[in-house]
C-alpha cells in the first residue's frame, strides 16, 4: 500500500471532485485545465476578463492535445475526450456546480482576494478553494473569506505537464477533508505532493530564487548576461537561470524577487537589471550570436 505523504490527513476524508474551475486562462491556467481534463476526466472550466482571453486559453488545451496526438502519447479517443471537457466562459457563473476552483492570475494579494469574493458568491459552501500562487501568503487569502477552511494552495511548476512536484500549503483554518480532497487529486494528477509551510514562496521558489538572485547580482555588477547565466550549466541544471525566467515569466520571477526580499529582506536582492531585461524582452538576450547579448532589443546595452 503506497505511503501517505507526511502531514496528508486520511484519504477517507477526501470529497469526490466532479467538476474543477479554473480562473484566469492564461498559460499556468491552461496548463492546469489540459492537466485536470487529461488525468482526472472531469469538466474544467476556464474564465477570464473577456471572450479573446478565453478562447486563446480554450485554444492552448487544444494546441497541446493535437501535438500529444501528432506523438501518440495519446489516444484519438482520450484526446477528443479532453478537449471536449474543457471549456471557457466570461461569467464566474460557470462555477455555480464546481467542487475545486483553482485561481492562477495575477500574483498580488488584492486581486487574488478578490478573485474568492467573487467565487465565493457563486459557488456552494462545500467547494474547495485553491491557489497557484508561486509566492504570496496564502493565510493573508484566507483572511476575508467566508469559509476560510476551504482554502488550500496548490502550488504547480512550469511545464505542469512535465514537472512532477506540487506544493501544498494548509492555512491554520484549512479543514482536514479539504486537505485530504488535496493529496487525493494531486495523486489523480500523477505529481508528487508534499505539505509545506506558508512561508513567502514556499520551499523551492525560495531555493530557485537564490540561484537566480546571484545571476542577476553579477549581472548587475556588469558581468554579460550569458556569462552570469551559462556559469551554472556544468552543475547540470536543466535550465539556466534566465532560460527558466523567460519560462515562466520574468514578470513572475520579479514578483517572486519582491515578495522573498520584502519577507526576508538582504537574502534575496531585486535587480533592477530585471526590469530591464523585462521592458526590453528577455528573448533578445539571446537573439544575437554574435556576443552581443548584454544589449536589449533597442540595441543599448543593459548595463
Ligand atoms: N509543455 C508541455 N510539455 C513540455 C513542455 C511544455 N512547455 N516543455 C517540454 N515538454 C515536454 C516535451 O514535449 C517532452 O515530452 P515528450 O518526451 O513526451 O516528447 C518532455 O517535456 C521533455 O522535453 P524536451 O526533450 O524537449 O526537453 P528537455 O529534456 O530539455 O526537458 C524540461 C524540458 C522538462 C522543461 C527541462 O528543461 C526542465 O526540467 N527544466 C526546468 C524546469 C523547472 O525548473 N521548472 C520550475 C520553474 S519554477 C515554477 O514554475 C514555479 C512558479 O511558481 C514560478
Amino acid at each position: 500500500r503506497a505511503k501517505r505523504p507526511a502531514g496528508a490527513p486520511d484519504r477517507k476524508l477526501a470529497r469526490p471532485v466532479g467538476k474543477i474551475g479554473v480562473v484566469g486562462a492564461g498559460l499556468m491556467a491552461s496548463q492546469l485545465a489540459l492537466l485536470f481534463a487529461r488525468q482526472l476526466k472531469v469538466p474544467v472550466v476556464m474564465t477570464d476578463i473577456d471572450q479573446a482571453r478565453v478562447d486563446k486559453g480554450v485554444g492552448y488545451v487544444h494546441a497541446e492535445v493535437d501535438k500529444l496526438l501528432a506523438k501518440k502519447r495519446i489516444s484519438p479517443d482520450a484526446a477528443n475526450r479532453t478537449k471536449s471537457l474543457v471549456t471557457g466562459s466570461v461569467s464566474k457563473e460557470a462555477f455555480a456546480d464546481a467542487d475545486f476552483v483553482i485561481e492562477a492570475v495575477f500574483e498580488e494579494l488584492n486581486v487574488k482576494k478578490q478573485v474568492f469574493k467573487e467565487v465565493e458568491a457563486i459557488v456552494s459552501p462545500e467547494c474547495i478553494l485553491a491557489t497557484n500562487t508561486s509566492s504570496l501568503s496564502v493565510t493573508a487569502m484566507a483572511e476575508d473569506l467566508e469559509h476560510p477552511e476551504r482554502l488550500v494552495g496548490f502550488h504547480f511548476f512550469n511545464p505542469v505537464a512535465v514537472m512532477p512536484l506540487l506544493e501544498i500549503v494548509r492555512v491554520p483554518a484549512t479543514d482536514d477533508a479539504v486537505l485530504a480532497t488535496a493529496f487525493e487529486l494531486a495523486k489523480g494528477l500523477k505529481k508528487s505532493a508534499v505539505l509545506v509551510k506558508d512561508a513567502a514562496a514556499f520551499v523551492v521558489n525560495r531555493i530557485l530564487l537564490r540561484l537566480m538572485g546571484e545571476v542577476t547580482a553579477a549581472f548587475d555588477e556588469g558581468t554579460p548576461a550569458e556569462v552570469a547565466d551559462n556559469a551554472l550549466r556544468p552543475m547540470g541544471l536543466p535550465m539556466t537561470p534566465f532560460t527558466l525566467g523567460a519560462m515562466v515569466g520574468l514578470p513572475v520571477a520579479q514578483h517572486v524577487q519582491e515578495s522573498l526580499h520584502t519577507a526576508f529582506g538582504e537574502r534575496f536582492t531585486v535587480s533592477q537589471n530585471l526590469q530591464k531585461l523585462i521592458d526590453n524582452g528577455v528573448k533578445s538576450i539571446w537573439a544575437s550570436s554574435n556576443g552581443a547579448a548584454e544589449k536589449g532589443a533597442d540595441g543599448k546595452p543593459f548595463i
